[in-house]
């Protein structure tokens, strides 16, 4: 680490906000299934529940369409803290609810938090970072996500044993608390030096990228290279004078928001959210019996979650954006394929008293089955996890990153929200064929990526100006990127000779 201690920091320090968002999107579901929790809202039945579910996922549409405005007139570091101030009271009226209304208030209130955060957090990492590590930076995010998503489970867990509504009010309230610690921290971390340049605070802007990239040294070479770089983008920004929501849909932008729109639906078009929500009655309903082997196979999936997002923190920045995404792909569509067969060849449908359906899946297949989303879950991590968040955040011009963010994550909770809706019927209706429908998902988007997203590791977000100005074709416009990296080595090299 060395040099870039600073960076990792504050990445890190601003990661909390995926904690918020993994935490509040996990701990739902288990609560549900809460005896205490169902006596006290007098069991609210599959509508009621849909409602209370999706409700956050509404608020954090909402929330990440205003987000755009909130970070670009007060600064990606005051839109963070101001949805830490949004969620705890979202939290609040939600770990005190006296009924069902205040539940629901309470849900959408904090999902107006979390979707600032899952806008502000990538792009205020991706602005602080050296072009070298921001896929990492930006992949802690989605680390904190897993273990939000983790914690929760667990705490639900341990609450499940209480013997009174603290069962559910403690995994509801406890989350105020790493709010609060981000609340707190992020008054001690800088400004984004981007956002700093373009509100004509350039001196700041050098001190921000001198405790960031040289323990403080404002002359040191690589501090005046990027504030020049940073400069210089925000001059070219000015002249073509993108920055209004029109814009978005006007070229040169309009690409790379259908890019970056397309890739915010498609990783929730992975289905990972089916295995995030609705494991547990699928692991029901492939034959693991038993009071908690389903709840303990979840709490496992959220495990593998975790560990497989770490090789995408220490390698996506080597690996690249475009190869990790296609293998990705190809592995969700693999596992996805075979739990179509498996399910399909070995099924014999049967329904409790209670209409819930029963797979009786032989002991074999349904062990494939389990094994094969926990493959899934671990494609996904190394690759959809966290690149759908670092490409959306690092493709777009300074002054309308945020706005365009806003629009791309906004797209991620939409599809979210539609596939958390409908996938509990098909899950019933065409069993495999869900997973059928995921797997040709997965094939078609190992093309999409090949033909249409052009790599952007290691490139600086200036940089991207070239990136993005070619042919919509990303696979025949590597000759003309080639040509820019050698004229801009030889600028490099002269520059080198002459010191
Ligand atoms: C997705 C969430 C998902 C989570 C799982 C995130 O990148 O946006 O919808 O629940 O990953 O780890």
């Amino acid at each position: 680490m060395g040099r870039n201690t600073q960076t990792y920091l504050v990445g890190g320090v601003s990661a909390i906000g995926g904690f918020l968002f993994g935490y509040d999107t996990g701990v739902i579901s288990s609560i549900l299934e809460m005896d205490y929790w169902k006596a006290y809202f007098h069991d609210p039945g599959s509508v009621g529940v849909g409602v209370i579910v999706s409700l956050l996922t509404a608020g954090c549409f909402v929330g990440s369409l205003c987000a755009g405005w909130i970070a670009d007139r007060f600064s990606r570091k005051r839109a963070i803290m101001s949805a830490c101030v949004v969620f705890c009271l979202g939290a609040a009226i939600q770990c005190g609810a006296r009924n069902r209304a205040m539940l629901i208030v309470g849900r959408f209130v904090a999902g107006l938090g979390v979707g600032v955060l899952s806008m502000s957090v990538p792009v205020f990492q991706s602005e602080i970072a050296p072009p070298h590590i921001r896929g990492r930076l930006v992949s802690l995010q989605q680390w904190a996500i897993t273990w939000g998503i983790l914690v929760a489970f667990w705490i639900d867990y341990g609450c499940h044993f209480i013997k009174s509504d603290a069962s559910w009010r403690i995994p509801i309230g406890i989350q105020i608390v790493p709010a609060v610690i981000l609340f707190v921290s992020m008054f001690f971390m800088p400004y984004s030096p981007r956002w700093l340049v373009d509100n004509d605070r350039v001196d700041e802007a050098r001190v921000v990228l001198a405790r960031l990239r040289s323990g403080g040294n404002l002359d040191a070479s690589e501090v005046v290279e990027e504030l020049h770089e940073i400069r210089e983008a925000v001059r070219i920004d000015r002249e073509t004078a993108v920055r209004s929501y029109a814009d978005l849909l006007r070229v040169p932008i309009r690409r790379r928001v259908i890019l970056g729109v397309l890739i915010q639906a498609l990783q929730q078009l992975t289905g990972i959210n089916v295995s995030m929500y609705f494991a547990t009655s699928i692991f029901k309903q492939s034959g693991l019996n038993g009071d908690n082997a389903p709840l303990l196979a979840q709490g496992v999936n959220g495990v593998v979650n975790m560990l497989a997002t770490i090789p995408a923190i220490l390698w996506v920045d080597r690996w690249g954006r475009r190869k990790t995404l296609m293998l990705g792909s190809l592995g969700c569509g693999i596992t996805y394929f075979i739990q179509a067969v498996a399910t399909g060849a070995t099924q014999h449908k049967t329904y409790d008293e209670d209409g819930s359906l029963n797979l009786n899946i032989p002991h074999g297949p349904s062990y494939l089955i389990i094994v094969m989303m926990y493959l899934f879950v671990a494609s996904f991590a190394v690759s959809w996890g966290p690149i759908g968040w670092i490409y959306p955040s690092e493709i777009f011009p300074m002054r309308i990153r945020s706005k365009a963010n806003s629009i791309t994550t906004a797209a991620n909770w939409l599809f979210n929200f539609v596939i958390g809706l409908v996938s509990p019927i098909l899950i019933k209706k065409i069993t495999w064929g869900l997973d059928l429908i995921f797997a040709v998902i997965m094939f078609f988007s190992i093309a999409i990526i090949y033909f249409f997203y052009p790599e952007t590791k290691n490139r600086s977000l200036e940089d991207m100006e070239v990136i993005f100005s070619g042919s919509i074709w990303a696979n025949r416009d590597r000759q003309r990127i080639t040509e820019y990296d050698n004229a801009n080595q030889g600028h490099a090299d002269a520059k080198m000779a002459k010191e």
